[in-house]
């Protein structure tokens, strides 16, 4: 096993879709078989957002459900939510002494934020909670807390990842050697996946199909694939078809070959090509599914292996503090 340390954490902000299966928890998963692993769901994160506890709660259970469902290791990985490691709120309040304001006013989340504002006449700070605006320190912490090696994100979480570095860089600095430089790997695939209307799966474009929709509601989505007007017996170009670029993602190589000559060969129908595709998909999904729904219908066990993760994430968590108060208070 790798010595490196991989840490990425996941906002419960409500359930993920194919298109972050298939571009961030798929590798995630594949790579906790080998790497030590923290995955926390970022609970503090989402709270700028979302002000409803009950919520709150409830998409925190489903992210820990989906990740054990679709088989994390959790023999290597440390699963466990941000909110139960205490060490987190004083590391963030720390580093705030370090960081410099006008980083903060630099972050693309917020600025975006103050965009919205200006371009409808607003105050520039109207609805703008501290929140979002240290949201760069607090995961800061979370990546500096754990003595992450790695941090895998998607591509819109790639500045703050450089903020993580510039954040310890200052410490350091000041306060000799105390944290390492984590390095941000950007999932490559994500804007690969097309959604119902063969545009990039986002949830902005309310082009999605639901990680684990029940069967009936995934078949659905998959029959609104919208496709164009080829008939049956015409030849397709695989490459253009959204439903063979979803295809990929879920099938074996020889799979993936046959169904392409089926398209090339000519003779196969939208709706065919679109059941396969069904079928495919729901035959990989329907045993974590299950075992999803067996979890989100007991949530004692997703507790259970909370707490486990916090015991091992805070025996980390404790060392680390301790180190950086020495550094900082003597
Ligand atoms: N901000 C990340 C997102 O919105 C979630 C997150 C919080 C995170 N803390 C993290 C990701 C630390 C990686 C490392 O997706």
């Amino acid at each position: 096993m790798s010595e490196k340390v991989v840490l990425t954490g996941i906002k419960p902000t409500g359930m993920p879709h194919l298109g972050n299966y298939v571009g961030a928890l798929k590798p995630l998963i594949e790579q906790s078989k080998t790497q030590k692993t923290f995955m926390f769901i970022a609970d503090l994160h989402a709270l700028n957002t979302i002000h409803d506890a009950a919520q709150i709660k409830q998409h925190t259970y489903e992210i820990a459900a989906l990740m054990v469902a679709l088989g994390l290791d959790l023999n290597n990985a440390i699963l466990f939510r941000q909110s139960d490691i205490s060490e987190i709120y004083h590391l963030n309040t720390l580093l705030t002494n370090v960081t410099p304001k006008g980083l903060m006013n630099r972050a693309h989340s917020y600025k975006a934020a103050m965009d919205k504002n200006i371009a409808i006449g607003a105050d520039v700070d109207a609805g703008i909670n501290m929140g979002l605006y240290t949201y760069p320190i607090l995961m800061t912490a979370d990546i500096l807390l754990y003595n992450s090696d790695i941090v895998p994100v998607g591509a819109d979480q790639k500045q703050h990842v450089e903020f993580a570095r510039d954040i310890a860089g200052y410490f350091n600095k000041i306060y000799g050697d105390t944290f390492k430089m984590p390095e941000p790997i950007i999932g490559t695939e994500t804007g690969l996946i097309p959604g119902l209307d063969g545009r990039k799966m986002s949830k902005s474009y309310d082009n999605i199909i639901p990680l684990f929709a029940p069967e009936k509601d995934l078949k659905k989505k998959i029959m609104r694939i919208i496709t164009d007007s080829k008939l049956p017996e015409d030849k397709k170009d695989p490459d253009e078809s959204t439903i063979y670029q979803l295809y990929k993602h879920f099938a074996t190589d020889a799979e993936i070959a046959e169904f392409a000559e089926m398209f090339r060969r000519g003779g196969m129908g939208y709706g065919t090509a679109k059941t396969i595709l069904f079928e495919k998909i729901n035959s990989v999904l329907a045993e974590p599914r299950a075992k999803y729904e067996y979890l989100m219908s007991n949530t004692a066990e997703i507790e259970a292996i909370l707490a486990d993760g916090a015991k091992r994430a805070g025996a980390v968590a404790r060392e680390t503090l301790g180190r950086v108060k020495k550094a900082m208070l003597g």
